[in-house]
Order: C-alpha cells, then structure tokens, then sequence
C-alpha cells in the first residue's frame, strides 16, 4: 500500500491580462495508503485543482507530490479518477468501456472479458456488460465509471463530485457502494463533495478547505466510514455523533461563506 506525501504545494493559475488566481497556498499533507479522504469547502477553494494535481493532470507551481515514494509528474494508471459525468464513451458498450484502460496498455487479452464481468459484478451491474451508456440512468453510469477505473487497478482512486449529479436515494446506494469498494479492494480513495453528510460519512479523513488562497482548513480523522461498514446508513447518519460533528463542520463553512460574502460587498 503506497503512502502519499503532499509537501507545501502552491497553485498559482497565470491568467493572462487578468489578476493571477492563488488556487492553493502551501499544502501540506500525509496520507497512508488504504485511507478513504474526504475533500470539503466552497466552490473555488481548489478542490478539483488539488485533485488534477495528484492525478498528474496539472503541475504544481510549487511543492511536491510523491506517491509510494515517487514523485508525481504525470497521469499514470496507479492513479484513476472517476469524474462527476460524463467522461464514459457514449457510443461503446459498458464492457468497452471497461477494458478501455487495459486495451490501450496492451495487457492480457484474453482476460478482458472475464475481467470486465467480475468488476460489473461488484459495482452491481452483473450481466450489463453488452448495453450502451446512453440506455444506462445516471447511477448506473456512475458504476460503470467505477468499474473503468478499477480495471486499471489503480493504487488511488480520485472522485471529483462522483455522485453530485445523482437523485437523492441513488445517491444514498452509491455510498454504501463507494464503502464497500474501498474495504473490499483496500485502494486509497481520495472523494471531493459538496454535501457535508456525504463527506462525514466516507471519509475516514476530512479536510474542509478555505478559499482565496485555497488551502486546508481543518483536517479531522472520523470513526463513521468504519462504522458504515456494518451499521445501517440512516441509523448513523441519525446518530448524536454524527449529527454533532455534521453541525460543527456546518458552521465552520457558513461561516467562510460569510466571510466571502462580506469582503466581496465590500469591495462594491
Ligand atoms: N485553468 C484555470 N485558469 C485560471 N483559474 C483557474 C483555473 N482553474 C481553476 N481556476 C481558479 O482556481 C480556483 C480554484 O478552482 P477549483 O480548483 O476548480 O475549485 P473547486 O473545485 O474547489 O471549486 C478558482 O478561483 C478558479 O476560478
Ligand atoms: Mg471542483
């Protein structure tokens, strides 16, 4: 299992004739491989810019990123990341889909099949493999989006919003799925999400980040994730715990919203 090591990244996007914006100021972080870390904060905090950094889609301007020991400088397929919607090939099969990765590595041919079966059979998609994205709902797509990544085998696995376009009870699936995903594969998954329930209850590591520059607020190591595991969703999503920690984080980003919202009346 390979530990990631983020240290004192900076982020500054050039923006030509206009102000330079500072998307990330000096993050700093460890994390050991296996954890399931949830990424928090109002739009603009550099949620998404943190994410393609660690995904090798974007160089930092400073710091460094290693995985396993190895700094990041590129996408490599250890590396996966699952996108909110969208990024499947509409006109391929779900099975294509899947063996994408795989094919374009060239790797074992004859295994892409069965492969592609056993991860449609863990997302829930058992016998999907032959329909088309456009006939599959939101949710489903969203397994299929899953299951591409997996089939790489990747040690990390980067979710931006991967459930943020979904209905409400899909929403709730998926998170089980998302659960029992990380204990069955054991991968490191690193989730960014708007919804502060859904951030309490994957993550076994929260971060909720502050915006302008975009940097980390607080960083909280949280029981739920484990106890998800094998308690009812609803019934901890209704513990005193859980709602007490979801309050205390509710008001840490109402007040950052505030405070956004008071320096931009005042430079009116
Ligand atoms: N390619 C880019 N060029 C210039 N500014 C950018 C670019 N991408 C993001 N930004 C800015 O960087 C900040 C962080 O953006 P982003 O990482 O998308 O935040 P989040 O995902 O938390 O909403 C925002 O102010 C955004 O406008
Ligand atoms: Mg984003």
């Amino acid at each position: 299992m390979k530990d990631l090591s983020v240290t004192n990244v900076e982020m500054v996007y050039d923006v030509s004739g206009g102000t330079d914006v500072h998307a990330l100021s000096n993050v700093s972080f460890d994390l050991a491989g296996g954890r399931l870390l949830s990424l928090l904060g109002p739009s603009g905090c550099g949620k998404t810019t943190l994410l393609n950094i660690l995904a090798g889609f974007l160089a930092p301007t400073g710091g460094t990123v290693t995985l396993g020991g190895d700094i990041i400088t590129g996408p490599d397929k250890n590396r996966g990341m699952v996108f909110q919607q969208g990024a499947l090939f509409e006109w391929l099969t779900v099975e294509q889909n899947i063996t994408f990765g795989p094919r374009m590595n060239h790797d074992d041919k004859a295994g892409f099949s069965a492969r592609a079966n056993e991860l449609l059979e863990i997302v829930g998609l058992g016998g999907f493999g032959d329909k088309r994205i456009y006939e599959l709902s939101g949710g489903m797509q969203q397994r299929v989006a899953l299951a591409r990544c997996l089939a790489n085998d990747p040690d990390v696995i980067l979710m931006d919003e991967p459930l943020g376009a979904l209905d409400a009870l899909t929403r709730e699936k998926m998170q089980s799925l998302i659960l029992e995903l990380w204990k069955e594969t054991g991968k490191t998954i690193i989730l960014v999400t708007h919804s502060v329930e859904e951030a309490l209850y994957l993550g076994d590591r929260l971060f909720v980040m502050a915006p302008r520059p975009g940097r980390i607020e607080e960083d909280y190591s949280l029981p739920f994730a484990e106890q998800g595991l094998t308690m009812d969703a609803r019934e901890l999503k209704r513990s005193p715990e859980f709602r007490q920690k979801s309050e205390e984080i509710l008001n840490i980003i109402w007040e950052m919203e505030e405070e956004i919202m008071g320096r931009t009346e005042g430079a009116l």
